[in-house]
């Protein structure tokens, strides 16, 4: 081969060979043959806040704030009192590395109970994330909202329970537009709000967003589990989306004078059940409750509590025929329902068997009156110093049910009486 016919078929080969190249780099390759990154997600879809916030886990002291964004994002809440104090930054992080995602959840600890803060959420996409660089992207910062601490201070208070929606999103809307507002502290969702837990527009738009249009950017909602919230593959997920202030689905809390026990009664059915493929272990999970509880009905803020409401979506003591489905109601009144009376519970709120029900306390059954609330009811309490009155409602307001709790009296007087 002479001098300038290999000069030709070495130009050739490298023409052919950068062709190739550039193929391979597809769109990607820019005309000097380098390759560059790919579009940024940011520049077909803008970032926004996608839904929320909605708040959760409240206390005295402390309150979740959970939203979504369009894209992958780290954030923050920044938050203050009032107008003119300078604003405070909270962020989330799990062993020792700040979250990142679509689903953001923020806890502000060290509040003050009582006191109104305002808040905003500010979220920084993560555009490309390499082990040591990292791009980030646009920002995005909501408005301005705000919320009220719990205060077990607090003379007077309402709260509103709604139970069993089953992911109808357009009465729970209309329940939520008739309900009257003023004073209303706390809302309880009482389990089966969803018919399962498989995909996340299930939760946004069956139950996130018609409480974040009407009430839960300035109110938190308190999710008692139900059993149809232990069913499909995000069930595992449930907590990321409504957190607890314990990361367990049982706690207790106070607001006013009152104190709250929330409960999780579980799947309905045994755990052997093939409906659950050997995928449940519920019969230990109450078992532990039962510890819990016991130990919860010693303590002080529970003992000295003018009024104790229990939520929990399972009602004991109303036992089908097919005693299987029965079968986590029975535990509960064997194990659970002997402690309430001993704990002098006042209220149980409670639903599952979509039929609205109020029973009068049966002595030695259960001291106290239960409350079963239906699908298109809304439960009203309007608690002050001396009584807590129960407004059970339908979803157009027509009242169905009133009665008053009085007032227990100091527990060293109820002492002194029993001893
Ligand atoms: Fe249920």
């Amino acid at each position: 081969m002479s001098g300038t016919k290999k000069f030709l078929t070495a130009i050739l080969s490298f023409v052919l060979i950068g062709s190739a190249a550039m193929a391979e780099a597809g769109s990607n390759a820019s005309p000097s043959g380098k390759a560059t990154a790919p579009p940024a997600a940011s520049a077909v879809e803008p970032l926004r806040i996608a839904d929320g916030p909605w708040l959760q886990a409240p206390s005295e002291t402390s309150v979740a704030i959970v939203w979504r964004t369009n894209l992958p994002c780290v954030s923050e809440v920044e938050y203050r009192v009032g107008e003119t104090e300078s604003w405070s930054h909270a962020f989330s992080a799990s062993h020792g590395l700040r979250d990142i995602g679509h689903l953001h959840a923020v806890r502000l600890e060290g509040l003050t109970p009582g006191t109104t803060y305002r808040y905003r959420l500010v979220s920084q996409e993560i555009r490309e994330y390499k082990p040591y660089s990292v791009t980030f992207g646009a920002e995005v910062r909501s408005g301005e909202y705000s919320f009220t601490t719990l205060n077990s201070q607090k003379g007077a208070f309402s709260f509103v329970a709604l139970n069993d929606r089953h992911e109808k999103a357009a009465p729970l809307r209309a329940a939520l537009k008739n309900i009257r507002w003023d004073g209303v502290d706390l809302v309880v969702l009482n389990g089966d709000m969803l018919n399962y837990f498989e995909s996340e527009p299930q939760a946004f738009n069956a139950i996130i967003a018609p409480c974040v249009e009407s009430f839960a950017k300035s109110i938190p909602f308190v999710y008692v589990r139900g059993n149809h919230e232990a069913r499909g593959m995000l069930a595992r997920k449930l907590m990321d989306y409504f957190p607890t202030p314990t990361g367990r689905y049982y706690y207790a809390f106070t607001h006013g004078n009152v104190r709250f026990l929330v409960l999780d009664s579980g799947e309905d059915k045994p755990d052997t059940s093939p409906e659950y493929s050997g995928l449940v272990d519920f019969d230990r999970y109450r078992a532990e409750q039962t510890e819990w509880l016991k130990s919860e009905i010693q303590s002080r803020a529970f003992r000295h509590a003018a009024f104790r409401v229990l939520l929990i979506h399972m009602p004991f003591h109303v036992i089908e025929k097919d005693r299987a489905q029965s079968y986590g109601r029975e535990y509960i009144r064997d194990h659970w329902a002997p402690l309430f009376n001993r704990a002098g519970i006042d209220l149980m709120i409670s639903a599952h068997t979509h039929r609205l029900s109020v029973h009068r306390p049966e002595k030695g059954k259960w001291n106290y009156p239960i409350v079963i609330g239906a699908p298109n009811t809304v439960l009203r309490g309007d608690v002050a110093r001396n009584r807590l009155k129960l407004t059970v409602t339908e979803d157009d307001g027509t009242v169905r049910h009133e009665f008053e709790i009085v007032r227990r009296a100091p527990w060293w007087r109820r002492w002194l009486e029993q001893n």
